[in-house]
């Protein structure tokens, strides 16, 4: 890559530093490039050269891709004045300040998350006319029936008269409080806990388990946090998309 660009607006765009900061590292001497104390903020550099601060070296990302296994009790927003967000929740390796969260999880809703800076993708995993299904389960108050099943597949309707899209609804478990699994390609606010209201259900938890053939557990397995390169994540996201869900 060749492409040129100021070393200060570089710096800050891969890390939690203000460009005034940087600026201030750099009147102090903790800058290099290619191994040279560089004292202007306005310099330009290139995508290859090698920019230390103290002597770490940033490497450059464009983007970042993080998996995260959002607990309940954070919301989904990037600043909350009350609220603990899952922006908060992001270890210190993997800060950065143009991260946002890919669609919304409610409060008290678990499960995965991705959390980005590249909005096309962020644009593509949420926008309905991509078919990238997400699938949920739920512990509800009590078993579905057929004609649920079937009014899921038709389109739930809510009182607004909002059509939800075609989704998939199965029965997972058979105790007092069942778990279903739902998939719905839209992220409509409420959506599943809405769509199961409308057939009388009332959710007690709700998790997410997978978006498109990407799960919580196979990626996460445990872990709060993992970062996926660019092209593992689309692959696992769109590869094939329409041959699994049309
Ligand atoms: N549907 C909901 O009702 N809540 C969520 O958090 C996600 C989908």
């Amino acid at each position: 890559m060749s492409e040129l660009q100021r070393l200060d607006k570089f710096i800050a765009s891969q890390g939690t530093l203000s460009r005034s900061e940087v600026r201030k590292m750099i009147n102090s001497g903790k800058i290099t490039v290619n191994g040279e104390v560089v004292k202007k903020a306005d310099g330009k550099i290139r995508f290859d050269d090698t920019v230390c601060i103290n002597g770490q070296e940033i490497l450059y990302k464009p983007y970042i891709y993080l998996l995260m296994d959002k607990p309940s009790g954070v919301v989904c927003a990037v600043s909350d004045k009350k609220e603990k967000t899952v922006i908060d929740l992001i270890p210190e390796k993997y800060r950065r300040k143009d991260l946002f969260p890919v669609g919304r999880l409610d409060k008290d809703t678990e499960g995965l998350l991705i959390i980005t800076n590249d909005g096309d993708f962020a644009h593509k995993v949420t926008s309905p006319k991509t078919n990238l299904y997400k699938t949920y389960h739920a512990i509800i108050d009590s078993s579905i029936s057929e004609e649920d099943v079937q009014a899921f597949a038709d389109g739930i309707v809510f009182k607004d008269g909002t059509k939800c899209r075609k989704a998939f609804l199965r029965q997972l478990s058979w105790d007092n409080h069942p778990i279903v699994e739902v998939k719905v390609c839209e992220g409509m606010f409420h959506q599943v806990k809405k769509m199961l209201s409308v057939r009388g259900k009332k959710v007690l938890h709700l998790k997410r388990t997978a978006i498109g053939n990407l799960t919580l557990d196979s990626i996460l397995n445990k872990r709060k946090f993992v970062e996926m390169d660019y092209l593992a994540i689309h692959g696992i996201l769109f590869d094939n998309l329409h041959e699994i869900y049309c």
